[in-house]
């Protein structure tokens, strides 16, 4: 008989156990609240809240089963800097604002809801569960609204809006990947919500396995997001339109910095051009054939058995020589850099790294062996600051040569099986980790170290980085391209989405391999995608090893003439990129905007077939197509808009069907749209003509755009050393105006030439008191030249 109780007992305790394990923890009721710095502090009957102030509409909240620590994170920036103006407790409610927002906490059970303070409810927790805990999975629940969509989430694949999909973000390197797959490379763990004319932004602060889910199979009541582990550590964003959120999100996260100028030109990679005499050739042939490129890239075949750092003299005997003949002809050079350090004792920065305790490691303290490219291999730890310091100047063996771009990649980071064991283990800055929590910030730590250790070496000259894995922040430090994509259409509407996409994340630098690196793209891709790659902010051609050659002459004599023709429409564009790319480093806004930025409310840009159309900077509107069509039906949002190629006006808030020629991919200009152009060069250390072409494109609205230069190379403009002013069209007044400079950098122009489109039959232009006949163009264009002085310049016609 004792024996049977005893077995029932054990069998009891046991399956307690075991149901623990995987029971549904809540928060239950709130139980006590005090007032804090900056926020408030919660105990539920279940969990610790703590709700923090870092701007009236950017709020902080943390849901955490045990008392919190002080909170950890490579991605954000900012402290809390703002606090709750009122807190009011009610019977069954506690009642807190900012100067933006007002949140309901519920007490019974606990839940949040957000609301805006016309008291229109932005975000709400969904009552029944609206956190959990399962195991170590931690999740946060929102009501779902019936006109809910969802946006962001940076590199996914899917549609624009994301609503009834699921996401997970575990950085992956999925070579070829497929045109629905999920996880990739980049890990951006913020969305956008927009339903009943409002708009909020959550960003899910956890490095750990995190996966979303807008609606699917929650039979229309829910969205979630989950962390496998660690705390519920959520921003909440509650501005009033994507754009400012997005500047809320990327003011937390961080701004790209201005890169080089010559990052915007054409680029020219391939895996792989060796030995120096093809790379020497390569750059002789775009000059020749005066196809404009600014840059060269050397993929792992310049390393001496893909050892990082090293480079392979049989093939580059003298990286030095060949890389000063590049840039006498106006090339720049990037090469590739992976994070396995080969094991080979001899190997300067193997042996660096096990003398120093520099690389990761299994719980006994043994190094973690994988195997890359290089065979096997140990990985830096970089969340240790002196593997970062030492990454970061184990690049003099590039810069030295006169390397000035690096490609950081397989940094999700890759080994061959995809598997990295979960148990291995980084420091974490100090507060250690294992691979559950590192996985998906190892190539933001890996971009950090490359960007401040070669700012460093470069002694003032701007580096360009580039980087495939990346977590929320990666913007900081690095340019994204969007990893192993194929040569089909499929993947070239995809990539314009997931480069928007990538935009409404924080994400502006960004661009695909053009033409599609497996697989060997018809003639007509080709160009198609050459076409679409002008009006993308990252502008590479890349191609992987045994596919057919992709540069501009590849394709026959027909094609290189429209190659030509597509890179000039690039370098033509340059002043008014550069000017977007600035406007991206204060504002965060990208240059490649979804629809959905502007015209958050309008149905039809979540339109299957509109859904890839976006705008370029300010003023252009692209509409991609696939090879195969030679016409397409667009939609074109409120306002007017110019086919940029013949003038053609067209009405806005319409579905027009368009001619598409390969030679013509569809691209517009608003009405009272701004484009200022440069003269074709053939890379940017090449002077244009001194004229600065002001495109003006009539249309009835004030317009006015923000221009900028600088020297394109170095951070003397943090010195106050460069020149900006706005150019303003005003048809009210019938007036074109140009501030006065701010800055004391001198313009590379010296007159403009102002380019009225469709501006009717107006013959003259008066400015300074000095009258101006204009020249008629094709086009129903009408131009004149008038000189460029720093003082205010007011045009009235
Ligand atoms: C990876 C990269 C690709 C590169 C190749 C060889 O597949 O994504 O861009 O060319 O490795 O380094």
């Amino acid at each position: 008989m004792k024996k049977f109780v005893l077995l029932i007992l054990v069998y009891g305790c046991l399956s307690g156990i075991l149901a623990q394990t995987d029971q549904v923890i809540q928060p239950g009721n709130l139980k006590s609240f005090k007032q804090t710095d900056h926020g408030v502090w919660l105990q539920t009957e279940n969990a610790t809240v703590i709700i923090r102030v870092y701007s009236p509409q950017v709020i902080r909240i943390r849901v955490s089963r045990s008392a919190l620590p002080e909170g950890f994170s490579y991605a954000v920036i900012q402290t809390p800097q703002s606090d709750f103006k009122k807190v009011k407790e009610h019977e069954s409610e506690l009642e807190l604002q900012t100067d933006s927002l007002k949140l309901i906490l519920n007490k019974h059970p606990f839940s949040i809801k957000i609301l805006n303070l016309r008291g229109e409810v932005l975000c709400e927790d969904y009552r029944d569960f609206a956190y959990t805990w399962q195991g170590t999975e931690v999740s946060c629940y929102k009501k779902l609204f019936s006109d809910e969509k969802f946006v962001g989430l940076g590199e996914k694949t899917g549609n624009l809006n994301r609503r009834g999909e699921k996401y997970e973000n575990w950085n992956s390197d999925v070579p070829a990947y497929a045109i629905n797959a999920d996880p990739l490379y980049q890990s951006i763990p913020f969305y956008m919500g927009i339903h009943d004319k409002v708009t909020y932004g959550i960003f899910l602060d956890n490095s750990f396995r995190t996966k979303f889910n807008f609606g699917a199979s929650t039979d229309e009541k829910f969205s979630f997001f989950s962390a496998a582990n660690g705390e519920m550590n959520y921003y909440f964003f509650g501005a009033s339109s994507l754009a400012e959120i997005i500047r809320d999100y990327t003011w937390l996260t961080g701004r790209m910095t201005l890169p080089p100028i010559w990052s915007l030109g054409y680029q020219q990679c391939r895996w792989s051009y060796f030995p120096e005499s093809e790379v020497l050739d390569l750059a002789g042939k775009f000059r020749n054939k005066q196809i404009p490129c600014d840059v060269i890239y050397l993929d792992i075949d310049y390393m001496d058995e893909y050892k990082v750092f090293t480079w392979d003299h049989q093939k580059f005997p003298q990286p030095k020589a060949m890389i000063g003949k590049l840039n006498e002809l106006g090339f720049h050079v990037v090469t590739i850099v992976d994070p396995g350090i080969k094991i080979e004792k001899g190997y300067f920065a193997y042996d660096e790294g096990i003398k120093n305790d520099y690389f990761a490691t299994y719980p006994d303290g043994a190094f973690y062996t994988g195997n890359v490219w290089p065979g096997r291999c140990h990985f830096p730890d970089f969340t240790k600051e002196d593997v970062r310091r030492w990454w970061g100047n184990s690049f003099i063996h590039l810069v030295e040569p006169g390397v000035e771009g690096f490609w950081n990649d397989m940094n999700e980071p890759s080994a061959w099986g995809q598997n990295i064991p979960d148990i291995v283990q980084f420091s974490f800055d100090g507060r250690k980790a294992s691979m559950t929590e590192m996985h998906n910030v190892y190539g933001l730590n890996m971009s950090r170290a490359t960007f401040e250790g070669t700012k460093n070496l470069m002694k003032g000259k701007r580096a360009f980085i580039l980087t495939r894995a990346g977590f929320s922040g990666i913007q900081r430090y690095s340019a994204v391209w969007t990893g192993d994509n194929e040569a089909t259409d499929e993947h070239m509407l995809l990539s314009a989405r997931m480069v928007n996409s990538m935009g409404l994340s924080g994400i502006s630098f960004v661009g695909p391999d053009l033409g599609g690196f497996m697989g060997n793209p018809t003639k007509e891709l080709y160009l198609r995608w050459l076409s679409l790659g002008v009006y993308t902010p990252f502008f590479r051609n890349h191609s992987a090893w045994g596919t057919s050659h992709k540069e501009p002459w590849s394709f026959g004599e027909d094609a290189e003439k429209l190659s030509r023709e597509f890179i000039n429409q690039r370098y033509r564009l340059i002043p008014y990129l550069y000017s977007m790319i600035y406007q991206s480093t204060l504002s965060g806004l990208p240059v490649a905007r979804s629809l959905t930025i502007n015209y958050t409310f309008n149905e039809k840009v979540y339109w299957y077939q509109y859904q890839n159309e976006y705008l370029f900077g300010d003023n252009l509107l692209v509409a991609p197509v696939s090879c195969t069509q030679n016409a397409s039906k667009i939609y074109l949002p409120e306002g007017g808009w110019y086919r940029l190629s013949s003038g053609e006006f067209f009405k806005g808030n319409s579905e027009v069907i368009i001619d598409a020629p390969l030679s013509d991919l569809p691209v517009f200009v608003k009405a009272s749209g701004i484009l200022p152009l440069q003269s074709v060069i053939q890379c940017t250390s090449e002077k244009p003509s001194p004229v600065l072409e002001l495109h003006i494109f009539n249309g009835d609205k004030q317009n006015s755009f923000c221009y900028y230069e600088d020297d394109g190379s170095t951070y003397q403009f943090e010195k106050g050393q460069y020149y900006k002013r706005m150019i303003i069209f005003d048809p009210g007044n019938k007036q074109i105006s140009l501030t006065g400079t701010e800055g004391s950098f001198p313009s590379k122009f010296t007159s403009i030439l102002i380019v009225l489109h469709s501006f009717g039959d107006i013959m003259n232009l008066k400015s300074d008191g000095k009258e101006y006949t204009l020249k008629l163009r094709p086009g129903n264009q009408r131009s004149v030249k008038i000189p460029l002085k720093n003082e205010e310049i007011k045009i009235q016609y």
